[in-house]
């Protein structure tokens, strides 16, 4: 009897169109795309969608930033973004973009059908706004300093030196990161869903085994903690929806992000004809899987169950949830060159190579998940190259030698045999996101045949007179195995498994071809299926991934000019600098200032902020570029020299006012410039 088979519904989170796809992003995409194609093997209606999430101040800030429309920025990334996942085998059936008629569309029926049941709310609330943009301030775009410790320069919601946690509102000396203005109160009307409506429905929903035990319990958390009202709407100017009956307001990225799911979704039945409803209604008995990072299980676990609920729509069958890549024990890092781009791992390395490594490594847990580059190359070649392909290209030859068919007749079927009935056990582990445990049991079995072959010497036999059978039996045994892998490896390396399927002259493999054997067989000659890795490689992509776009080329970050780095180390000879006038020089205002604070820049690899006492109860905000030298308490309460009269310019970071002076050419071989002691901050230098 063969059940009917499942309908299911797959999702990766959409990636921000903001940014590049990194290794994290592909641990995601390689683990859901993992299981999709294990689901197609085994003949289930299994349905992968994903999209770019395009909407959010992030991204409008960041086409201005580049001169365009957020249009244009997101056709853009998308683009980029399709052509990494394709590369990296992620074969979606649709990907769509969260800026989409079809969003529109479902983002506002989710929104109406929850407001005519009674569960969006209207509340007049103070935010803060940033007069000089013009705009109000998401917390993460106000700082100042910290109302329980007094620490200067903090974050809008929470202070990282004594942990305290408030509304920006409450910030002393406020600060609009995006101008340096200082921002002033304004009441606006924002529309809320009313979360706290549904927690005995989450209350059940986290009991359930929707979710993995320890993401339960962290939700649970936020649920005994008391849910609040959600804030779904955002002031213009925003790139997003406008919300219906709201002109000038418009659904918050997070409202319509999920939607995107369904919205791609939307338009591949449009594609295909595939019903729609049939997988959101809320009786559905179609399966809806997310694979989701640990950073989001809130909206995924909390806010999206709920919106969905109060529409009449079903709710997901289970939240995947993983945990963050690391890469040699450590955050990914742009200044370590481990922020490790996909784009710059294809330039490198095969992507097989990474999908291996990741599914080696991956169980169903939240755990990080550490990419330790030595392990990687070591893994890759001993069990990739050592041992599965090594069955194929120990026997592949002989088979030729003697005619190129295999015989039905097998020297070893007890081996053959033991290797089919692992299929159940693999399927188990495949099924339950155990992809690291289903590595190890291949490569048991990979063991096995080696050491069978290793025994069995089919490159002795061959030279011995009449013994063509025996050497055809052991290989048709051989072959027969490295059939099966390469079948059981299937999800996970696609494109080695088509290889193996052209050189074996076979269809492509499903799940249920375990059950037969390649019989009397003719075979391709052998040629090889996949290349051993070479640390020399992964050195050359750690070399690329350093982060050289020039966010700090120099010392002197702020300068009207960048100078580029020079090539070589030694200083240009002084004889080659261009004559000015005392005039020209005169201009330049040069004073003592004391570095009163420095602190790292969240998101800039080379650039400290300094705040400059300049004398007089003056202070200035400079970034300079000078991290890989100096760490903030080296410096801090040191005296220097810096252009007191330079425009003030804007950068990503903020507003920087003047720069420091030092010498030498950049990165670590800095050397900020001092006064002799005695000197004191404002003194004019000439
Ligand atoms: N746009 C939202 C998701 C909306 S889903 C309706 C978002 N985007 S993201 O680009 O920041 O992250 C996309 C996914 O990548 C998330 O699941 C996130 O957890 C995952 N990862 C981002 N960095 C990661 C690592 N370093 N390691 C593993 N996964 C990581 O959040
Ligand atoms: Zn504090």
């Amino acid at each position: 009897m063969t059940d009917a088979p499942r309908k299911i519904l797959v999702t990766s989170a959409l990636p921000y169109a903001n940014g590049s796809i990194h290794l994290g992003h592909m641990l995601e995409h390689i683990q859901t795309d993992i299981w999709v194609r294990f689901q197609k093997m085994r003949g289930e209606h299994c349905i992968y969608v994903c999209a770019d999430d395009a909407h959010g101040t992030a991204i409008m800030l960041k086409a201005e930033e580049q001169g365009l429309t957020p249009e244009e920025q997101i056709a853009r990334v998308q683009a980029e973004h399709e052509q990494d996942f394709a590369a990296f085998l992620i074969r979606y059936d649709h990907y769509h973009s969260t800026h989409s008629p079809e969003n529109r569309a479902l983002s506002e029926q989710i929104y109406l059908a929850n407001r005519d049941a009674g569960h969006i709310l209207e509340k007049e609330i103070t935010q803060l706004y940033d007069p000089v943009k013009g705009m109000f301030l998401a917390d993460r775009f106000v700082r100042g300093t910290c109302p329980k410790c007094g620490a200067a320069d903090q974050y809008g919601d929470n202070c990282e030196v004594c942990g305290a946690t408030y509304t920006p509102g409450e910030l002393v000396d406020p600060y609009s990161t995006l101008t340096r203005a200082t921002p002033v109160e304004k009441p606006t009307t924002q529309l809320f869903f009313d979360l706290p409506k549904f927690e005995a429905m989450l209350r059940d929903w986290l009991a359930s085994d929707a979710l993995q035990p320890s993401v339960a319990n962290k939700l649970r958390e936020w649920v005994d903690a008391g849910l609040q009202p959600w804030d779904i709407s955002r002031e213009a100017p925003y790139f997003g929806f406008e919300i219906p009956g709201w002109p000038g307001k418009y659904f918050y990225v997070w409202m319509d992000a999920p939607v995107g799911y369904m919205a791609s979704f939307r338009h591949y039945c449009d594609r295909t004809g595939e019903n729609f409803d049939d997988y959101w209604k809320a009786d559905s008995d179609a399966e809806l899987h997310h694979f989701i990072g640990k950073d989001i299980v809130n909206f995924h676990g909390l806010f999206w169950p709920a919106m969905l609920e109060g529409a009449g729509l079903r709710k997901p069958t289970a939240l995947h949830v993983h945990g963050f890549v690391t890469v040699n024990g450590a955050k990914m890092s742009k200044s370590r060159g481990t922020f490790i781009k996909a784009s710059t791992y294809l330039k490198h390395l095969d992507p097989q190579y990474l999908r291996y490594y990741f599914a080696a490594k991956l169980g169903k847990g939240v755990d990080d998940f550490d990419l330790n580059l030595e392990d990687f190359v070591q893994r890759v070649n001993a069990d990739l190259v050592g041992k599965v392909v090594n069955i194929a290209s120990r026997t592949g030859n002989f088979v030729h030698k003697f005619g190129g068919t295999l015989p039905a007749t097998l020297d070893n079927a007890e081996l053959v045999q033991s290797v089919q009935q692992a299929a159940t056990g693999i399927a188990a582990l495949y099924e339950t996101r155990e992809f690291g445990k289903a590595m190890r049991e291949i490569m048991l079995l990979a063991d096995q045949a080696n050491e069978y072959i290793q025994a069995r010497a089919p490159w002795k036999l061959a030279k011995e007179d009449g013994r063509e059978a025996e050497v055809l039996a052991v290989c048709a045994t051989a072959l027969n195995v490295f059939r099966l892998l390469a079948l059981y490896l299937k999800p996970v390396l696609p494109t080695l498994a088509e290889k193996a399927e052209a050189f074996l002259k076979v269809e492509p493999l499903r799940w249920q071809d375990a059950d037969r054997l390649l019989g009397e067989h003719a075979i391709d000659r052998f040629s090889a299926l996949l290349n051993r890795v070479d640390m020399a490689q992964v050195d050359a992509m750690l070399a690329d991934s350093k982060d050289t776009s020039g966010e700090a080329q120099t010392a002197t970050e702020t300068a009207p000019t960048k100078q580029s780095k020079p090539k070589k180390k030694q200083a240009a000879p002084a004889g080659n600098d261009e004559p000015i006038s005392i005039d020209d020089f005169s201009k330049v205002k040069l004073r003592v200032a004391r570095i009163v604070k420095a602190a790292h820049v969240e998101g800039a690899d080379k650039l400290l902020q300094l705040t400059l006492d300049i004398g007089h109860g003056d202070t200035r905000n400079v970034f300079a570029g000078i991290k890989a030298k100096y760490a903030p308490e080296d410096i801090e309460g040191r005296l220097t020299v810096m252009v007191a009269n330079l425009a003030p310019r804007k950068m990503k970071f903020g507003l920087s006012e003047g720069m420091v002076l030092a010498a030498g050419p950049g990165g670590s071989e800095i050397f900020l410039l001092s006064p002799d002691s005695g000197a004191e901050p404002g003194m004019e230098v000439r």
